[in-house]
């Protein structure tokens, strides 16, 4: 079997990568080294991957790239690539999350419609909730982004969609809720906050601290992943999250305690852009994805905080 992973050095997609590759698929991996956040932790990250001979590494942009000659005998796209990130975007930065996230998405789509995948994943995100309207949050609740992102991911969602029921594209939406894990994205929360109780520097807590977030660690993110690919089904949303939630507070106390070191806080205004609360319904991946999320806030924030000593040196 030969995967296209989609923002293979990024967060998400190196991890996907890793498993693919350990299990002995071919991987084709492309990513365009986003200025987002430093190349260096991206080339950290592909590092581990380019170890291996089945992995075809390409730097190139899903905007630009031949995905004809890309997709020949692939079997399966995992499309992680995208402009993260609910604070930005407001601006003129807004055209990063409109190309990357919407154009990015539409082409490999249209790519991908005449090809033999199998089935097409796209990594979608909580944040098409914006305040959800229940809790916990199932797949049917009304979507209402609040920032740029989560309205380009829904967008995304949407194309998906029509490119499912006009041309037959096998897709399957994942709905990641707040990933944690190794090799973290340098503008998370628990990333900063461990860095920042590691090195004694100044938290800035946006608002109370009490906004809460559901929790997903990576490991659990590739186990769906992989069963959405495996399993006999298409054109569904699932939400994936890790059946744990935590507020801003909690993360704070639980990395003290990792640490062994108190934290040094400020509040400031909240942010706009952000869910007070997230909190997902995963009953309906438990059910037709068998997914069934293995790993504890605590137990995976012990691997971030390690992952950040080992790649800052601190
Ligand atoms: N990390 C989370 O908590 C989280 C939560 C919800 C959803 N998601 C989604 O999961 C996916 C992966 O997120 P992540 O945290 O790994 O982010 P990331 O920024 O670490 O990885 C995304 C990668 O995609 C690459 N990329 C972006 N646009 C591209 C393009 N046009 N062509 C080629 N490569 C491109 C970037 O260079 C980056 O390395 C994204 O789709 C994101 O929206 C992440």
């Amino acid at each position: 079997m030969k995967y296209l992973v989609t923002g293979a050095a990024g967060f998400i997609g190196s991890h996907i990568a890793q498993r693919l590759l350990d299990r002995g698929d071919k991987v084709i991996g492309i990513d365009c080294f986003l200025d987002y956040y430093p190349r260096a932790l991206k080339e950290y990250r592909l590092k581990s991957l380019l170890k291996y001979n089945k992995l075809e590494f390409i730097e190139g942009n899903l905007l630009k790239a031949d995905l004809s000659k890309i997709l020949k005998d692939v079997d399966f796209v995992i499309h992680e690539a995208a402009q993260p990130g609910v604070r930005t975007g407001w601006n003129s930065d807004f055209e990063g999350y409109s190309r990357n996230n919407i154009e990015a998405t539409q082409r490999l789509l249209n790519m991908s419609r005449d090809t033999g995948i199998r089935k097409f994943i796209f990594a979608s995100s909580s944040s098409v909730y914006g305040n959800a309207e229940e809790m916990p949050t199932t797949e049917n609740a009304s979507t209402k982004p609040l920032s740029p992102y989560g309205v380009t991911k829904l967008a995304c969602e949407h194309l998906c969609n029509v490119y499912y029921k006009s041309f037959g594209v096998p897709v399957i939406i994942l709905r990641h809720f707040t990933v944690f894990g190794p090799k973290p994205r340098p503008d998370m929360a628990h990333t900063i906050f461990s860095r920042a109780i590691l090195t004694g520097r100044e938290i800035q807590i946006y608002g109370d601290g009490e906004q809460s977030r559901g929790f997903t660690y990576v490991s659990d993110i590739v186990d769906a992943t992989m069963s959405a690919i495996e399993k006999d089904i298409k054109g569904e949303i699932f939400n994936i999250g890790g059946g744990v939630t935590a507020t801003v507070k909690e993360i704070i106390e639980i990395l003290e305690k990792i640490i062994g070191k108190k934290a040094i806080t400020r509040h400031v205004p909240a942010l706009k852009g952000e869910a007070r609360h997230t909190y997902p319904d995963i009953s309906k991946a438990a059910e037709m994805l068998d997914y069934h999320p293995k790993v504890g806030l605590e137990e995976g924030l012990i691997e971030v905080v390690k992952s950040v000593k080992d790649f800052y040196g601190i």
